[in-house]
């Protein structure tokens, strides 16, 4: 691996890079929230069809740093398409949150079975009293906002509730918009593996309506490493 540009001052090897990473404190209304995604260099999060696994995309580098990611974590969020899409599992410590408006998730998954008492559905109130009861045989559930979730309130649960001061968030697209949208994105993780895939219709790594001109969403360049060709990009929050 190649550091070829740290401007936090530190210098890693491949042993080291996210192994230990020193955030800043995090605020009293929410976590400090840092996303992770891996990506081919067109911005596509699968290399299937709509739906599949990131399986494949990264390589075991970019997987070993991911679960680097989640260990600097104390809750991990993702939306309900990652989930449904398979193969999500954590560290048991690690607490787990997926939003969902339809309330299709698979609740025998390993993410919710794997860490019993750590789970937690984030949902509105379109979804049946009933389907809330089943899920919490299994996870905490929070019904917060009418339509889709406020996720103000739900970061506010996190921090409040569960004294959550680090979160990292790994996708899709369209949970990484409505966290954009709302700024709530400190950090972001980005690998670009050198692919590409194209699709119109594949999902990218922020997907939504797009925010308007003036609200776009400025970042800073923090590092970058390189390792056989794929990048490992850290940005935060210009603010
Ligand atoms: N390459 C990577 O790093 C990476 C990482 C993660 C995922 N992925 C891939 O990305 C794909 C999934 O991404 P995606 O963009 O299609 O979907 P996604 O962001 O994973 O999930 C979207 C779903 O999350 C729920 N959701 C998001 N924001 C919400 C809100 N504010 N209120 C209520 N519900 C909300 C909705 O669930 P309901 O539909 O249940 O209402 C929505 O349909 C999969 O193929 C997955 O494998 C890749």
């Amino acid at each position: 691996m190649r550091c070829l540009l740290d401007l936090t001052g530190e210098n890693h090897s491949e042993e080291t890079l996210y192994r230990q990473i020193p955030f800043p404190p995090a605020p009293t209304d929410r976590p400090y929230v840092f996303l992770n995604m891996v990506s081919t260099l067109d911005g596509k999060i699968t290399l299937g069809e709509v739906g599949d696994t990131a399986a494949g995309l990264g390589s075991p580098m970019d997987q070993a740093l991911m679960k680097r990611l989640q260990r600097n974590a104390q809750a991990v969020l993702i939306g309900a398409s990652t989930l449904r899409a398979g193969h999500v599992t954590y560290p048991e410590t690690l607490w787990r949150g997926v939003v969902t408006a339809s309330g299709n998730l698979p609740t025998d998954a390993r993410f919710f079975r794997e860490a019993p008492g750590k789970a937690v559905v984030f949902t509105t109130e379109q979804v049946p009293e009933q389907k809330l009861k089943e899920w919490q045989d299994v996870a905490h559930v929070v019904v917060c906002g009418t339509d889709k979730v406020n996720l103000v309130q739900a970061l506010a649960f996190l921090r409040q509730q569960l004294g959550i001061e680090r979160l990292l968030c790994e996708g899709g697209g369209a949970l990484n918009y409505e966290m954009f949208a709302a700024d709530l994105i400190d950090e972001w993780f980005l690998t670009l593996t050198p692919k590409v895939k194209g699709g119109r219709h594949i999902p990218t790594t922020v997907e939504g309506d797009g925010l308007p001109r003036e609200r776009v969403v400025q970042m800073e360049l923090m590092s970058v490493y390189e390792n056989n060709g794929e990048l490992y990009l850290r940005y935060r929050r210009a603010r």
